[in-house]
């Protein structure tokens, strides 16, 4: 193995640290709260974990933290009057429904009922427009937290080529006009893109999105490449006993750790990241709601 391991763990625990002083001096000084409010609609076993994290670590920062479990079977008028009461409420600075919501509610319309300055997930597409546009918008957590760990690593992206390899709404999309917007030359490729390997051997940042359990193997690699690891899988591992599972990234770690320069682990690479990102972003939304 020759790549540096990208350590999200410990780069998410300096982050919830400083955002948790500031919390403290917000309270000290003007005594204010920032509140999280998360939203959970239906028994997603995987969405249950990150609900239950976020709200400890809101605590531990110093937050208020407020979750709303509802029914699968809740209505979306209901979900909407939820949305509504939250968006009035002066205790909540930031508002995430987690997705995905069940079939019959429609998810967009749910995300921009959220009053764009307490949408801490950067979903609404008010702050989509404005990052698109190089305006100060509310960015996603989970592109924010990769983007962070890249400039702690190779500093100014100014110029580099990078790749992202998926298109989704959360990851993909906003990835890519994040690296944009620190003038990296990016290329979104997807399922449909034709030689992906190729494509993919190009980059100095691959960004690996796509939620396949290790696609990305060490010849999609350029030597040195710093790679991010977006994905988390959970496939079975009979080693481990029958029944048992792992988590594993979208980049088949052994093989593509012998090639790049840095690389971040699944886990404890960008999943810790979304959430102290999750924080900064509510802390942020505090601070501008109150002026
Ligand atoms: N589901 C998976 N990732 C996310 C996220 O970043 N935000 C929300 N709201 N739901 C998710």
């Amino acid at each position: 193995m020759s790549a540096e391991i990208i350590d999200g763990k410990a780069f998410a625990a300096e982050m919830r640290a400083r955002v948790a002083q500031e919390v403290a001096r917000l309270r000290d000084d003007h005594g204010l709260r920032p509140g999280l409010a998360v939203v959970l609609v239906g028994e997603d076993p995987a969405s249950e974990v990150y609900v239950r994290n976020k709200g400890r670590q809101t605590l531990e920062a110093g937050m208020k933290s407020v979750e709303h479990k509802l029914d699968a079977a809740t209505s979306q008028d209901d979900l909407l009057a939820l949305i509504a009461q939250l968006n009035a409420d002066a205790s909540i600075h930031g508002i995430l429904v987690q997705l995905p919501l069940p079939d019959h509610i429609d998810s967009d319309l749910v995300i921009n009922a959220i009053a764009p300055e307490k949408d801490v997930d950067g979903f609404h597409i008010l702050n989509v427009g404005l990052l698109g546009t190089g305006q100060k918008a509310m960015v996603p957590c989970t592109p924010l937290g990769c983007l962070m760990l890249l400039r702690a690593r190779l500093g100014d992206l100014s110029g580099r080529n990078a790749v992202v390899l998926g298109r989704s709404n959360i990851v993909g999309k906003p990835m890519a006009n994040l690296l944009l917007r620190d003038s990296c030359t990016v290329t979104v490729a997807h399922s449909r893109t034709r030689d992906l390997q190729e494509v993919c051997r190009r980059a100095d940042i691959l960004v690996a999105a796509v939620g396949r359990p290790q696609m990305v193997t060490g010849e999609w690699i350029r030597p040195g490449a710093t790679v991010i690891d977006v994905g988390i899988n959970r496939i079975p591992a009979p080693e481990r006993g029958a029944g048992k599972h792992r988590l594993v990234g979208d980049v088949d770690f052994d093989s593509a750790a012998q090639v790049a320069g840095a690389i971040t682990p699944v886990p404890g690479g960008v999943g810790p990241m979304t959430i102290a990102c999750l924080l900064a972003n509510t802390l942020t939304a505090c601070c501008r709601i109150h002026g």
